[in-house]
């Protein structure tokens, strides 16, 4: 299935990532072993999945423009999550459901066919606010059989097949299989400017009917992006990317936030949310999603924040923007908890003296109170109420940021070439970061921690 406009896009994705590929491949901040656009802009990772031996990563990706453009579904596939095959973009915006985006939205998989699921938007020219009029969002279903190419694309639904309380912000759908039906969890705006989940359920993948309605009680911003619903060992968790959540001491420092809430009841009926807890406290973290690996369940988020008032000195070089690690998230109560997923490790390759630590995967108990500074760049203090991580120099931008708690008692930080995720307690809380430290710097600086160190080595990428 393609059409003159995908043979066209298909032919100017190749070129530019020919022709700008090897200066953004060749930027000091390039990343080692987190997966990056081979050009342009990249934000939320989407249809996440593993379908036969594959897992699948798509993304939203801007090919001709690091600073955003119209968005295709970036491809990358692995068998391992260490080699990785970089594939032509699976979606392109070509229909006229989709033409200014192939907006985020997830895979189901069923007997080796994908089913990709995504919001299409079109902006229609004129003097419209874009919020309440003159925008499209489109629930569209592209098939694809040998996981590469798309046979088939389709609209099931449009604005106004949505309930009539909402703005035209409707977007990103999750979809997935449980007792012989499907369901799809939509992000929504309503005319009130609130957030809320709208759930939908078919017989057929095709046809959807909206049965439920997930909200709090008290407003919780103007609207919950890339929603995700899943039971973990028999707790059901509401993920989303809420906006418009105004920052209470160190809770919601982000412009935008991004974490869950523990569902009680079921999500077809009767059912209540308990309190919302955030996914991350770093600068960059947003948008993630889940899928199940056989009895795992591994999340990746993407490693940026829309809006934010702080960069990322890559754009000079014609890119933006990361991915996460897979990381695999576990239940403890109500809480989530979130580790990189095992085969990150097998990219430890050694022991590193601090002093020579670059890219490097550290774990430590720590002291009550303690301190490290890496790469002369980033602080990380505690003591036995909060963290903080302050980006002095080569932030871009960015300043502090504070996880509040009980105390630490262990740190894993996975640190690559700009990148900082530090996983606190066993990942009870994570602070996700890019940072920029002039590139010939290294070193770890360590004050109340015992600490064992990794030099980290790259994925593959072909
Ligand atoms: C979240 C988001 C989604 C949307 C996509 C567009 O970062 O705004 O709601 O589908 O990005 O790129």
């Amino acid at each position: 299935m393609s059409n003159a406009l995908q043979r066209d896009l298909t032919r100017l994705v190749a070129r530019i990532e020919r022709e700008d590929g090897p200066r953004a491949a060749a930027d000091p901040y390039r990343q080692r072993f987190h997966l990056m656009p081979p050009v342009g802009w990249m934000n939320d990772p989407n249809g996440l999945c593993r379908c036969g031996e594959w897992y699948h990563v798509f993304y939203q990706y801007g090919p001709f423009d690091p600073t955003g453009g119209v968005k295709h579904w970036g491809h990358y596939r692995s068998r391992d999550l260490l080699h990785w095959e970089q594939l032509p973009p699976m979606l392109y915006p070509d229909q006229p459901w989709d033409i200014h985006g192939v907006y985020s939205g997830s895979a189901l998989v069923e007997d080796g066919t994908m089913y990709l699921y995504y919001t299409g938007n079109v902006k229609f020219s004129g003097d419209y606010d874009y919020i309440t009029n003159g925008r499209g969002h489109n629930t569209a279903l592209a098939v694809t059989r040998d996981g590469v190419t798309v046979s088939s694309n389709e609209l099931l639904m449009e604005n106004r097949d949505y309930p009539d309380d909402l703005t035209c912000h409707v977007r990103d759908p999750k979809v997935w299989a449980q007792d012989g039906k499907y369901y799809m969890v939509l992000g929504a705006r309503t005319r009130q400017d609130r957030g809320e989940l709208l759930v939908y359920e078919s017989a057929d993948k095709r046809h959807w009917q909206h049965i439920n309605t997930l909200t709090t009680a008290e407003p919780f911003g103007y609207m919950w992006e890339c929603p995700d619903l899943f039971c973990l060992d028999g707790q059901w968790f509401l993920i989303c990317s809420p906006q418009g959540v105004t920052q209470q001491g160190h809770r919601y420092q982000n412009i935008y936030s991004c974490g869950w809430f523990p569902l009680a009841g079921d999500f077809r009926g009767d059912y209540a949310l308990g309190s919302f807890h955030e996914l991350d406290c770093g600068f960059d973290f947003y948008a993630p999603q889940t899928f199940l690996d056989g009895g795992r369940r591994l999340m990746i988020g993407w490693m940026g924040m829309p809006d934010a008032d702080y960069g990322n000195p890559t754009v000079e070089n014609g890119w933006q923007h990361c991915m996460t690690v897979p990381c695999e998230i576990r239940r403890e109560g109500e809480r989530i908890l979130r580790l990189p997923a095992a085969e990150i490790g097998a990219l430890r390759q050694g022991p590193v003296e601090p002093a020579r630590a670059q890219v490097f995967d550290l774990e430590c108990r720590t002291e009550a109170s303690g301190r490290l500074v890496i790469r002369g760049a980033a602080v990380i203090e505690w003591d036995t109420q909060q963290l903080s991580l302050t980006l002095a120099q080569g932030g871009a931008g960015r300043t502090v940021r504070y996880a509040d708690g009980d105390g630490v008692r262990t740190l894993r930080i996975l640190a690559d070439v700009s990148s900082l995720e530090i996983f606190i307690n066993g990942g009870a809380q994570v602070m996700t970061t890019r940072y920029y430290p002039d590139p010939t710097a290294c070193g770890v600086q360590i004050e109340g921690a015992e600490a064992e160190i990794w030099a980290m080595g790259a994925l593959q990428i072909q």
